[in-house]
């Protein structure tokens, strides 16, 4: 038996995160520069998006490039850039062919023009397509959408948009970034840490974390199955007591 015929299609994870760790100790143990790491692992990212499409996972949101990571050496940072660019240029037929749409969350305008005129594209192209929500969290930082959500409120409450006792949950999700998505089921970190690097921090209160060893340019379709069947084992109680579940 195949590790896929593991998966039981009638439960997966409506939305699936993944924080893409490790590409530069991946390229280290291997005596090369980071950029050989990233360069490979843009192969984990393609098989990711295939696989997950073809499990049937209706969103997927990856963890590309942090507000944190502008802090990198220029070198890395533009290497990075470019790779971006590079990826979307040449994914961008993959993406049609899956009926795939494209999403981003972040600071946008933190990128290099370039770099976001071909991203606008891309989400423009593909904004008809239903099959799978494929998000890529680009100069993203989860307390900086928060703080951006907070203002954005603020400024509704101060014009008399709306009333401070509307102010709930829903309203909140509705000003983040991922409005459109819901929260997240299982996130995978790779590469050995065990944080969250401000990440999703709203959308994962009740998400089922899976972290591996395996560098991220290493990971394979077998070790997203492998999340995923660890995912179906467990028991979401949601505050609830176990047999309330049953
Ligand atoms: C993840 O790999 C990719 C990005 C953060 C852009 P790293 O570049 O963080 O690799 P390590 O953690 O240094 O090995
Ligand atoms: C988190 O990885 C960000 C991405 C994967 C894009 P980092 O490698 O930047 O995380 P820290 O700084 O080690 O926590
Ligand atoms: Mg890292």
């Amino acid at each position: 038996m195949k590790l896929s015929d593991h998966i039981n299609n009638e439960n997966l994870p409506k939305h699936l995160a993944i924080i893409m760790d490790g590409n530069g100790r991946w390229a280290k143990q291997k005596g090369m520069m980071r950029a050989f790491g990233h360069e490979n692992g843009a192969k984990s990212v393609r098989m990711a998006v295939e696989t997950c499409a073809k499990l049937g996972i209706e969103n997927l949101t990856l963890y590309a490039f942090s507000s944190e990571n502008w802090n990198r050496p220029k070198l890395e940072v533009d290497m990075l850039m470019k790779l971006l660019m590079k990826s979307l240029k040449s994914e961008l037929k993959t993406l049609q062919e899956n009926n795939i749409k494209l999403n981003c969350i972040g600071n946008l305008d933190m990128l290099p023009k370039g770099t976001k005129r071909e991203l606008e594209d891309a989400i423009e192209k593909t904004k008809n397509n239903s099959r799978m929500t494929l998000t890529l969290a680009l100069s993203y930082g989860s307390r900086e959408e928060l703080t951006s959500a907070v203002k954005q409120i603020a400024t509704k409450v101060k014009n008399n948009i709306i009333v401070i006792d509307e102010v709930d949950e829903s309203i909140i999700n509705q000003h983040l970034y991922t409005h459109n998505l819901p929260d997240v089921d299982l996130l995978i970190r790779t590469s050995g840490e065990h944080r969250i690097s401000n990440f999703l921090l709203w959308q994962i209160a009740y998400a089922e974390l899976y972290f591996t060893d395996v560098l991220w340019p290493d990971f394979k379709e077998e070790d997203l199955f492998q999340a995923i069947i660890s995912y179906q084992k467990r028991e979401r109680r949601f505050g609830k007591t176990s047999e309330q579940i049953k």
